[in-house]
């Protein structure tokens, strides 16, 4: 199965770079953020975001920082995510998660610093018409706010989201959806498209795309291994998560895995993107990964 690693190993070479702390004293909290971030990851977010430039015809690398701040932000959900007061698990990319390795007060504030240096970092580095630049972040920061990842994280640890397919869909686009298709968004704001036309077929293939992601993601808990996922599998029974699998079954659960993927290509024909080739080696990386 072929995905962009060329996209993904700029990606890895920006982010290696990034430095958080001026000053000796809050070194160590740097480290617990360069811990989790640069501790693999398939780097999705960014990934999508360069794939997005290079389908509209730019060069990708022009919207590093915004990819940048992509991972940043996903890297602090998940150590925040990780918490025992949440999911409490111990393994994440393969390694210790970032509470264990320096303490749950390290890490909370290691997730912290890592959502506020995604926003410095854009607003700061991000290049293109001001008014663009601020178009595509306020989206990042509704996106991941109350109506966006936060919000959906609510759903899940408060088991609110309505009973039935369209809630358990509504959890899913909000907890994982939303921050994937900001990823896809974010560059066509950047660079200025606002004919709803353009945005609207682009939205609709993220936000499947998005939606195709987390039930991957709830199969993957029952029928993964933590070698291969480098986190704990059955974290969702453990806790007692609704879950695709939960609600429909795992066949049940592959369907609907195959009906979002192919509605998902769907969507990206809609898009008409100038090309679609990277941006389908993703799509068919989300829905058949194993990892
Ligand atoms: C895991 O995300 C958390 C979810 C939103 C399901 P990824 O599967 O993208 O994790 P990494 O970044 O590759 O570690
Ligand atoms: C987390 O969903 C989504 C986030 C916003 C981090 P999960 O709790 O299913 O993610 P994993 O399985 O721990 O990676
Ligand atoms: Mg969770
Ligand atoms: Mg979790
Ligand atoms: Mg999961």
């Amino acid at each position: 199965m072929s995905y962009p690693e060329h996209l993904r190993e700029q990606v890895e070479r920006y982010l290696e770079l990034l430095r958080f702390s001026q000053e000796a004293a809050t070194a160590g909290l740097e480290q617990a953020m360069r811990y989790s971030l640069l501790a693999g990851g398939k780097r999705v977010r960014p990934v999508l975001a360069l794939a997005t430039a290079a389908a509209v015809g730019l060069q990708p690398e022009t919207v590093l920082p915004f990819a940048a701040a992509l991972e940043l932000i996903h890297t602090y959900s998940l150590i925040h995510d990780d918490l025992p007061a949440m999911d409490d698990d111990e393994l994440r990319r393969g390694r210790p998660t970032c509470h264990v390795a320096f303490g749950e007060d390290v890490a909370i504030l290691a997730g912290d610093g890592l959502y506020a240096e995604a926003f410095a970092h854009l607003l700061e580095r991000q290049s293109g018409d001001p008014q663009n630049v601020m178009r595509a972040a306020a989206e990042l920061a509704r996106a991941t706010g109350v109506s966006g990842m936060v919000g959906g994280q609510y759903l899940d640890v408060a088991a609110s989201a309505p009973a039935g397919a369209d809630g358990l869909r509504r959890l899913h686009a909000l907890k994982t959806g939303r921050l994937i298709r900001v990823s896809v968004e974010g560059v066509l704001l950047l660079e200025g498209h606002q004919e709803p036309a353009t945005i609207s077929h682009f939205t609709n293939f993220a936000s499947e795309l998005g939606v195709l992601f987390q039930i991957v993601d709830d199969i993957l808990d029952v029928t993964g291994s933590q070698e291969a996922l480098g986190k704990p599998s059955g974290s969702d029974e453990r806790l007692g998560k609704r879950t695709y699998v939960t609600e429909f079954g795992l066949d049940g659960a592959r369907e609907l895995a195959r009906t979002s993927h192919e509605r998902t290509l769907e969507a990206l024909r809609g898009a008409a993107p100038r090309d679609p080739g990277l941006l389908r080696e993703i799509t068919d990386f989300i829905a058949n990964r194993s990892y």
